[in-house]
């Protein structure tokens, strides 16, 4: 049920609501229409809130209805991430789509059991696509995001009561779920989202869970959707020797012109309302590539028309000044944070070896020399030595470090870019990773 008015297109309640509380915190309109609780008696105080609402008041222009006002806020909310899950603008990705598409269609038509592995970058429309996909879909499903899972070995308990309706205790939790799963008689698809939050030292849950599809006589297929590209090649190896491995697709990260699509939809939408020069589309666009997360440039466009409002304007033109604006200011402090966060595990593994050394002249072997102690500690397998210096480049790429001395490959000493607290805040909360930092 909508609660209000709008000129969007249908948006989940859940959705609905998040952008409702979120118009509630950061409407000056909402704030006007409050009367000042005068329940001390600080008359002075009083007397300056009183002002301060008349002032608003004369402020807005009164050739304005409040209609007007509200299609403006309405057309704001388009690019408010609590609006993020409205499936409605939704664009490319058709190869990804027709991917996923198939994989479905093999399990209605040709009963046909299977796995399937997406991953991508954050922010790059995975969950959104899925989401979408599966609201066209009359595939039976269930669509859980690990995250609400509180630890992996809950998530059978959790999948018995969400896909069957029935309790079970933690220890019997995956029989039982099998005995159901066998006992079904149409083919269910399980959908995991951020199903990394599953893995364990030893991928124990992970293993279990994709085995399913593939033992004995059920009708069960599994898509897990995740960041990392590389979480199922490196830490389930065994799925690969048996034959069991999942079809991996991949997102590629969004390029220039696909950005600006996603903004360029939006945008249409709310075209009566909201204008953006080209220019500043372009800028913001670039601006998001080099992050790689669309939500970003949600964020800008929208803190974009907040500094093009005018108040009482029922309409707003965004230029390439306000754009820029937006965008210097949006150097956040934790940037390197950011980028440590959007890096696979493996260089985070490698990264956290080099936080645990804490000391001034560290060279590529006393980081390789600490991975394999951390790898072991986390129960993987590690890299090759030849994948190990791939992962020292990328990390050089990414600028988080550089190589200070000429010499063999392993004799380079590190020069850190980021602080190692940095490195901490990234890592730390990585489920795999998070036993390493107990102790600190
Ligand atoms: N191709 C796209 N078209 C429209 N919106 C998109 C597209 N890709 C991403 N988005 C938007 O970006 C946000 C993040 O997408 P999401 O699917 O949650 O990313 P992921 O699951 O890959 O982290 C969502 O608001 C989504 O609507
Ligand atoms: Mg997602």
């Amino acid at each position: 049920m909508r609660t209000r008015r709008s000129i969007l297109p249908s948006v989940s309640t859940e959705t609905q609501d998040l952008a409702a509380k979120d118009e509630a915190i950061s409407s000056p309109r909402k704030k006007q229409k409050r009367t000042p609780k005068i329940d001390k008696p600080d008359h002075h105080k009083n007397m300056a809130i009183v002002e301060k609402i008349n002032q608003d008041q004369e402020n807005i222009n009164p050739n304005i209805s409040r209609e007007a006002l509200d299609k403006l806020a309405d057309a704001k909310s388009i690019f408010r991430r609590s609006a993020d899950n409205t499936i409605d603008f939704y664009v490319g990705r058709q190869k990804e789509r027709d991917t996923i598409q198939e994989f479905i269609n093999n399990i209605q038509s040709k009963n046909k059991n299977g796995s399937l592995y997406i991953a991508g970058c954050p922010g790059c429309g995975k969950t959104a696509l899925m989401a979408q996909i599966l609201e066209k879909s009359k595939i039976v499903h269930t669509f859980l995001n690990c995250m609400t899972v509180e630890e992996p070995r809950q998530i059978f308990s959790k999948l018995v009561a969400k896909v069957f309706g029935k309790e079970t205790t933690l220890k019997d939790s995956f029989e039982c779920f099998k005995s159901n799963i066998d006992a079904s008689k149409k083919p269910i698809l399980l959908v995991l989202d951020e199903i990394d939050q599953l893995l364990t030292a030893n991928g124990d849950i992970l293993y279990k869970l994709f085995e399913i599809p593939f033992s004995s006589n059920n009708k069960i297929s599994i898509i897990g959707i995740a960041n990392s590209l590389d979480l199922t090649d490196r830490f389930l190896p065994r799925l690969k020797l048996k034959g069991l491995e999942p079809k991996i697709l991949h997102f590629q990260s969004y390029k220039i012109n696909e950005i600006s699509d996603i903004l360029k939809k939006r945008l249409e939408f709310v075209k009566d309302r909201i204008k953006v020069q080209d220019i500043a589309l372009e800028l913001c666009s670039r601006k998001v590539v080099a992050i790689g997360d669309v939500r970003k440039g949600l964020d800008f466009i929208l803190q974009a028309i907040e500094k093009a409002e005018i108040k009482g304007k029922e309409s707003v033109e965004v230029t390439v000044a306000h754009m820029v604006q937006v965008l210097n200011n949006s150097i956040q402090p934790n940037s390197s944070v950011f980028k440590i966060k959007s890096l696979n595990i493996q260089c985070k593994c490698v990264l956290v070896a080099f936080y645990r050394l804490q000391n001034k002249h560290i060279t590529v072997e006393n980081v390789l020399k600490e991975y394999e102690i951390v790898c072991k500690q986390i129960g993987t397998s590690g890299l090759s030595r030849s994948e190990f210096l791939d992962i020292c480049s990328t990390l050089e790429t990414t600028g988080i470090w550089s190589f200070q001395t000429k010499g063999s490959q392993f004799q380079k000493r590190i020069q850190l870019h980021v602080s190692t607290d940095d490195i901490k805040v990234a890592c730390q909360k990585e489920k795999i990773l998070e036993s390493l930092f107990l102790n600190e």
